[in-house]
């Protein structure tokens, strides 16, 4: 890997990933694409924005303008995709957004792939992150695995159903080198608090009420955000062209069951007493369509690949709530202007 491209570096997962990658491979040029919707923050790469193998470029992968010519321009031998509209709920209220960057985008960048390689395959390696959202909803049994049927239930979800589609397509019929992945709940920090454990945080911070959806029976299977990042560059290495990976947290937690113990930890490094932030809990109106289970069989990668994650719920939680209490300033900043607009539209009639 000598000149990688990532793309979403400045999101939540991008900018662990880049980080790992600008550490993990001094000799290798790592250019991140991000066009800094609501979702970027170059705050988040502060640390290595100096970094001699690291380049930035404000772009949009949708744009065939911007995206041809800086293939040409760095030739790169490898693209880790990650640029994406991201939450569900944005994605229930405008779905066209997602259409944009998740599907167009993918195909944009996959065109320009094709065209710089012109069938040299050697060497060379599209990777396409994607969610086990595309499997749609489990009920209270059964896993994910690699070859669980496509049910996409959200607007959000079909968007990358509709991504890896195009991924494998340009597999099957260019013989483009590809590799994807399908992972579980990322948590840590840097997640924008529109998502359910840095929005609670925040929200406990200022006492401000717990929006459960629903009675807060959803499970969901909980990675800690750096283990991700290592999971992609593992399987960058080492995955099989056009295979699929699932990646999981073998970490399956009920909302309402996850939301007590992030009250117990925040209270306590508060110092408030216990039972506080339990109070703030409010049920609210549920999600469309709110899919009722995501849980993950990820043993094709440790069987194949000799991955699995290692840190516990509970400590990981800590070492994220730490973060967001030491980081105030990157919190003010991000909730801030927009996102309080963001805020009333998506809660005030729930
Ligand atoms: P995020 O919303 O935090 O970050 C997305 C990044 O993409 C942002 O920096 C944003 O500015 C950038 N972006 C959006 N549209 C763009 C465009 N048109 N051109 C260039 N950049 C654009 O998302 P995340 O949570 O870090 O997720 C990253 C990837 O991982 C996504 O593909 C997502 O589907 C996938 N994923 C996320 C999770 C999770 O729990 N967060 C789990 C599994 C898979
Ligand atoms: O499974 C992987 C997916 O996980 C990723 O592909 C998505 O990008 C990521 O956003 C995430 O999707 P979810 O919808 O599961 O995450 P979210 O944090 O939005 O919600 C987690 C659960 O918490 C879900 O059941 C909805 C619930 N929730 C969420 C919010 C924001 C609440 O009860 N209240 C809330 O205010």
């Amino acid at each position: 890997m000598q000149n990688i491209l990532i793309t979403g570096g400045a999101g939540f997962i991008g900018s662990h990933v880049v980080r790992l990658f600008v550490k993990t491979y001094p000799g290798s040029t790592i250019v991140n694409i991000d066009n800094l919707t609501y979702a970027g923050n170059l705050l988040n790469l502060k640390d290595v924005e100096q970094e001699s193998n690291y380049r930035f470029i404000k772009g949009d992968i949708a744009d065939r303008d911007q995206v041809f010519p800086l293939f040409e321009k760095y030739g790169f031998d490898t693209v880790l995709h990650l640029a994406a509209e991201s939450h569900v709920d944005r994605s229930i209220a405008n779905p066209m957004a997602f259409v944009h960057t998740n599907v167009l985008g993918t195909v944009n960048l996959l065109n320009a792939t094709r065209h710089l390689w012109k069938g040299q395959y050697q060497g060379k390696r599209f990777y396409h992150v994607s969610t086990d959202e595309v499997y749609g909803s489990l009920g209270e049994e059964g896993l994910f695995t690699e070859t669980t049927a496509y049910d996409p239930r959200s607007p959000y979800s079909a968007s990358k159903a509709s991504s890896d589609h195009f991924v494998r397509a340009y597999h099957h019929t260019y013989g483009l080198p590809v590799v994807i992945s399908n992972c579980s709940n990322n948590y840590g920090p840097n997640q924008f608090p529109e998502k359910l454990i840095p929005l609670f945080i925040n929200n406990i911070i200022h006492k401000k009420p717990l929006p459960v959806y629903g009675k807060g029976e959803n499970v969901r299977d909980w990675l800690y955000v750096e283990e991700h990042a290592e999971a992609l560059d593992l399987v960058l290495r080492k995955g099989k062209v056009g295979e699929t990976y699932n990646i999981g947290g073998h970490n399956e937690w009920k909302n309402i069951d996850l939301v007590r113990l992030l009250c117990k930890i925040m209270d306590k490094k508060l110092g408030r007493a216990p039972g506080t932030s339990e109070g703030l809990v409010t049920y609210v109106r549920d999600r469309a369509g709110h899919d009722l289970r995501y849980a993950i069989d990820a043993s094709k990668l440790q069987n194949e690949l000799g991955w699995k994650p290692s840190l516990k719920f509970e400590e990981g939680l800590d070492k994220t709530a730490d973060w967001y209490l030491s980081n105030e300033e990157w919190l003010r900043q991000v909730t801030s202007g927009d996102y309080l607009h963001y805020y009333r539209e998506q809660y005030q009639d729930r």
